[in-house]
């Protein structure tokens, strides 16, 4: 069974088809790659499914559920993280509050149990702690977790952000470009992860990427977009061999057809 289903999605800002008619699924424990080029609409799509921005059309369903008008914090408690392209972090907290933090939307006690800091509240602070803990050793943060956000250099602050998503302990991550901004070096770790969330977690992943060397190593299917419609879908070499994905880069119409 696919875990995500999107089918024909749109959002219109005014006269901005930012998304226009978009359908892919992503099936379980599978790596799916959304790319295209600048405003193509693919932060777009990550709003759509984490219930930032309501769906002008279409249907979103999440491991058998119609999630299209659910709220944002629910996706959170069905299984569904992300990361930000321009990372939303608490820049004065540090890297373990703000994987905490991320944590305790995850809250399965009451107002009131919190606030008695009931047996029941206090297993449950363990249970994030152990959570957090694993995912900073997963990253290798030790040598950051007391450290304010703020005084941080951006590639770890990157991978802070990955790590507060998993502190969740979602089914699907959804990744608005992880490897953006960082070092060959860092990159290349970025892809590790990302094999080791599939392969030791579980995890699905949905992710934005520009950089094709990453989406290569690591993406099962691509789905290419531009204009807020899709191009093509199917394996990072078949799209990249696609003339309409090609000529969406160029700016240009494929050879043969009006532009
Ligand atoms: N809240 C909004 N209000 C109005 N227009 C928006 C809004 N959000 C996005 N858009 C428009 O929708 C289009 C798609 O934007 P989006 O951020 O999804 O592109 P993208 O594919 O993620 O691009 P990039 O690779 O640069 O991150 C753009 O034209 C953008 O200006
Ligand atoms: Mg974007």
């Amino acid at each position: 069974m696919s875990l995500l289903v999107a089918k024909d999605i749109a959002i219109h800002f005014g006269g901005v088809k930012a998304v226009d008619g978009v359908s892919f699924s992503v099936e379980e424990g599978e790596v799916f790659a959304i790319i295209g080029p600048n405003g193509a609409g693919k932060s777009t799509i990550f709003n759509l499914i984490s219930r930032i921005y309501p769906l002008t059309h279409g249907k979103i369903s999440f491991d058998g559920k119609d999630i299209t008008r659910l709220k944002a914090h629910d996706i959170a408690q069905l299984g569904i993280a992300r990361t930000f392209q321009n990372i939303e972090l608490f820049d004065h907290s540090t890297v373990l509050q703000n994987m905490l933090m991320g944590r305790h939307t995850h809250s399965r006690t009451s107002f009131v149990e919190n606030i008695l800091f009931t047996p029941k509240v206090r297993q449950q602070e363990r249970d994030h702690r152990k959570r957090v803990e694993e995912m900073i050793e997963f990253l290798e943060l030790e040598a950051y977790r007391n450290k304010m956000i703020a005084g941080l250099p951006y590639g770890v602050r990157k991978v802070v952000e990955i790590g507060r998503a998993l502190a969740i302990g979602p089914k699907m991550i959804l990744l608005d470009e992880p490897a953006s901004g960082l070092s060959v070096e860092e990159s290349q770790e970025v892809a590790f992860w990302i094999e080791d969330m599939r392969r030791d977690m579980g995890l699905t992943v949905l992710m934005v990427e520009h950089d094709m060397g990453l989406v290569s190593a690591v993406a099962d299917r691509v789905l290419a977009v531009a204009n807020g419609r899709m191009l093509a879908e199917g394996t990072a070499a078949e799209v990249q061999a696609d003339p309409h994905v090609q000529a969406a880069y160029l700016g240009t119409a494929p050879a043969g057809e009006p532009a």
